[in-house]
C-alpha cells in the first residue's frame, strides 16, 4: 500500500525533517517514490517527488530544507500508473491551488480522469491518487467550500482509500477515511493525520481514530470529524496511547528483519503469557466449539499459520477446521455460510483487503467473525465478533517473522485447550526458540551460501510442516527473488520431480512423527542426483540419507515444526544480504496490502 501523512503547525518552522522521519516510519508501507509537500504562511507550495527509495530521493530533493506552516508526506506502493516523476505524490489540482496524496485505489480512476480532462483539468499522470485532488477541484471551481466539496468528491470517488488535502489560501488541512487507514494525532500547536499509529507516535501518542465515511479538519489548535454523507459533525475522545516507540528502532541490528527473528523468543513468551490469562480466549474457543463449520482465513504468511492451525486443531483437539486463501473464500466458501459457521480471520495488519473483504463476504450469513491480528485498533479487531492480539509489538520488516510463529502458538495453545489435555510445557517453549536460533546461526548462512547459487529449487513439508515449507518458500523469494517453491512432500513424486537434476536443491522440512516415512521422499530425491537437505529434529536415518541437516533441538512433534520455521528465516536473510537486497523492503512488497 501507500503511506500519507499531514502535519499543521501554528508557526511557519522547518518542517521536512518532521516529514521525513514520519516517511521513514511509513516506509514499510510503499517504497516506490516518495514527495513531501509544504504550503508557508502566504500559501506558496513547495514539492518535491520522485521515484526510489526515501535515500536516493531524499539525496536530489533535500527534503530537509523544507518549511511551512503545513506538511504532506507520501510513500507510493505503485498500483495504478508506473513508479514515475508524474505518478509520485502528493499531486497539485490544476492551477495549484490544491495538494493532496492518498493511499487505497480509486477503482473508477480512468473513466473520473477522462471526465476531468473533458472539464479542461490539467491531469499530468495516470495515478489513482490524483483522482481525489481533481475531484475535489471539480466542486471547488463550482464554487462550494471545502468540507462541502470533499463530501461532494466522496459521491464520485469509488473503492477504499484514504486522502489528505489542503488548499493554498487556507490554514487547514483535511483529510478522508474511506476504507483505508486514517489516524489523528493530538500535538501541542500542531496536530497530525497518518496512515497509522507508528508514524504518529513518536511525535504525540494523544491519538484520535478516524471511522470509514469520516472526515477531518485539521488546524494547529483543533480537528473536528465529520461524517461525509450528512456534514454533521461528529464527537471522539482522544486515546492516549502509552506504547513507546523504542519496539520500532533497529536496536543495534543491521535490518529489522533480524531484529525481530531474535524478538520471537520474548514475542512467544509474552504471547503465552497473555493467552494464560485473558479472558478473552475462553469466548474465542467457544464460539469455534459452537461453529458448525470452521474456517481459517487469510493471505501470504498469515494463511501458511492458518495451514498449520486446521493440523494443530485436526490433530489435537479432533476440530474440523479448513484453511483457506481468503481471496478464495469469498468466491468459493462465503455464499455458503450460515449462522452457525464461525470464520477465523487471521491478519497480522488486520487491514488486508483480501481478508477484508472476506469479512465483508461473510457478514450477511450471520457466521460468528473471529480474529486473530497484531495491529490492535485494525478495521479486522473492530469487525470481529470476537479477536485475539498476537502481542508482538511492531513488526516493521516487510517480511513477517514474529508474527507468524505467534499465529502459530495461539493456534497451538487453543487446539491444546480445546483438547482437555495440557501436554505441552509451554514454559520451554521460549528457550527453545532462542537456542534453534543460537546453534542454527551458523549452518543457516552455510545454507544461503549453497542455495544462493541456484535461481530455482523446492522446500518440501508434509502434516505440520507443509505451512513451514511454504512459509519458508515464501521468506525466500520474498528477499532473495530466487524462485522457491513450496509443496507437500508426498505430491512432489507427481510431476515437480522431474525438476531434479544434479545437484538440484530440495530442502525437506521434517517434525520427528514423520521422520520415517520422510526419509522416502529424501531418497527419491538423492537416488536422480538432487541436493537433499533436512530441516528437522535429529533422526539417524535421515542423517545418512540427506547430503545436509539442519538439526533442531529435541522437542515435541508440534513445537519442533514450529521451531523448524526459525532456520529458514534465517536462511532467507542470509540469502538477502549475499545478494545485496534489502530485506527489510524488498522490491515490489508491501507489508500491508490494501488493494485487490
Ligand atoms: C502482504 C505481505 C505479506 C503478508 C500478507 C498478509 O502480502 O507482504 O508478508 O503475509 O500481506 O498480511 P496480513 O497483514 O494480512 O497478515
Amino acid at each position: 500500500m501507500c503511506g500519507i501523512f499531514g502535519v499543521v503547525a501554528r508557526e511557519e518552522r522547518p518542517l521536512g525533517g518532521l516529514l521525513l522521519g514520519a516517511a521513514r516510519r511509513l516506509a514499510y508501507r510503499g517504497y516506490d517514490s516518495i514527495g513531501c509537500a509544504t504550503l508557508d504562511a502566504a500559501g506558496a507550495i513547495d514539492l518535491r517527488k520522485d521515484p526510489g527509495k526515501i535515500d536516493e530521493v531524499d539525496a536530489r530533493h533535500h527534503f530537509e530544507e523544507m518549511r511551512g506552516v503545513r506538511g504532506i508526506a507520501q510513500l507510493r506502493w505503485a498500483t495504478f500508473g508506473a513508479p514515475s516523476h508524474v505518478n509520485a505524490q502528493p499531486h497539485l489540482d490544476t492551477d495549484g491551488d490544491l495538494v493532496g496524496a492518498h493511499n487505497g485505489n480509486i477503482v473508477n480512476h480512468i473513466a473520473l480522469r477522462d471526465a476531468f480532462l473533458a472539464e479542461g483539468m490539467t491531469v499530468r499522470g495516470t495515478n489513482d491518487g490524483e483522482s481525489c485532488v481533481h475531484a475535489v477541484e471539480r466542486y471547488v471551481h463550482r464554487g462550494q467550500d471545502m468540507i462541502e466539496s470533499i463530501r461532494s468528491a466522496a459521491g464520485d470517488l469509488e473503492g477504499d482509500y484514504a486522502y489528505v488535502i489542503a488548499r493554498r489560501d487556507e490554514r487547514r488541512l483535511y483529510a478522508v477515511k474511506q476504507g483505508s487507514g486514517l489516524v489523528v494525532g493530538l500535538g501541542d500547536g500542531e496536530n497530525y493525520v497518518s496512515s497509522d499509529l507508528p508514524s504518529i507516535l513518536p511525535l504525540t501518542q494523544r491519538i484520535v481514530r478516524v471511522r470509514d465515511g469520516e472526515m477531518v479538519v485539521l488546524d494547529a489548535d483543533t480537528v473536528e470529524l465529520r461524517r461525509l454523507d450528512d456534514g454533521e459533525i461528529v464527537e471522539r475522545e482522544p486515546e492516549l496511547f502509552t506504547l513507546g516507540m523504542d519496539a520500532a528502532e533497529k536496536s543495534g541490528y543491521p535490518h529489522f528483519m533480524l531484529k525481530e527473528i531474535h524478538e520471537q523468543a520474548k514475542a512467544g513468551g509474552d504471547l503465552l503469557h497473555l493467552l494464560g490469562a485473558s479472558p478473552h480466549v475462553d469466548p474465542f474457543l467457544d464460539a469455534l466449539r459452537a461453529g458448525r463449520r470452521v474456517y481459517f482465513v487469510g493471505c501470504g504468511t498469515s494463511y501458511h499459520a492458518c495451514l498449520i492451525g486446521a493440523a494443530l486443531f485436526n490433530r489435537l483437539a479432533g476440530l474440523p477446521a479448513v484453511p483457506v486463501l481468503a481471496p478464495q473464500f469469498r468466491e468459493t466458501l462465503a455464499h455458503a455460510l450460515t449462522p452457525d459457521d464461525a470464520v477465523v480471520l487471521v491478519s497480522q495488519s488486520g487491514e488486508t483487503k483480501d481478508v477484508l473483504n472476506a469479512l465483508n463476504a461473510s457478514r450477511p450469513s450471520g457466521a460468528t467473525i473471529l480474529g486473530v491480528l497484531n495491529v490492535l485498533g485494525s478495521t479486522l479487531m473492530h469487525a470481529s465478533d470476537h479477536y485475539l492480539p498476537l502481542a508482538c509489538g511492531y513488526e516493521i520488516s516487510v517480511p513477517a517473522t514474529k508474527t507468524f510463529v505467534n499465529q502459530v502458538l495461539l493456534f497451538h495453545v487453543l487446539a491444546e485447550r480445546m483438547s482437555g489435555r495440557a501436554t505441552t510445557d509451554w514454559s520451554r517453549v521460549p528457550g527453545l526458540i532462542e537456542e534453534t536460533l543460537g546453534c542454527l546461526e551458523g549452518p543457516s548462512r552455510a545454507l544461503a551460501e549453497l542455495l544462493d547459487g541456484h535461481e530455482e529449487m523446492y522446500y518440501l513439508g508434509y502434516g505440520l510442516t507443509l505451512g513451514i515449507a511454504l512459509e519458508g518458500a515464501l521468506k525466500l523469494k520474498e528477499i532473495s527473488y530466487a524462485h522457491c517453491e513450496g509443496l507437500l512432500s508426498s505430491e512432489f513424486k507427481h510431476g515437480p520431480l522431474s525438476a531434479v537434476r544434479e545437484d538440484y536443491p530440495v530442502v525437506f522440512v521434517v517434525a520427528p512423527e514423520d521422520a520415517s516415512m520422510l526419509v522416502n521422499h529424501v531418497n527419491e530425491v538423492a537416488c536422480r542426483g538432487g541436493r537433499t537437505i533436512v530441516v528437522g529434529a535429529p533422526d539417524a536415518l535421515l542423517r545418512r540419507t540427506a547430503d545436509l541437516c539442519l538439526e533442531i533441538p529435541e522437542a515435541t512433534h508440534e513445537i519442533s515444526a514450529l521451531l523448524a520455521v526459525l532456520p529458514l528465516q534465517l536462511v532467507s536473510y542470509a540469502m538477502s544480504i549475499r545478494r545485496g537486497n534489502d530485506p527489510d523492503f524488498p522490491r515490489n512488497l508491501s507489508k500491508t496490502l490494501t488493494v485487490d
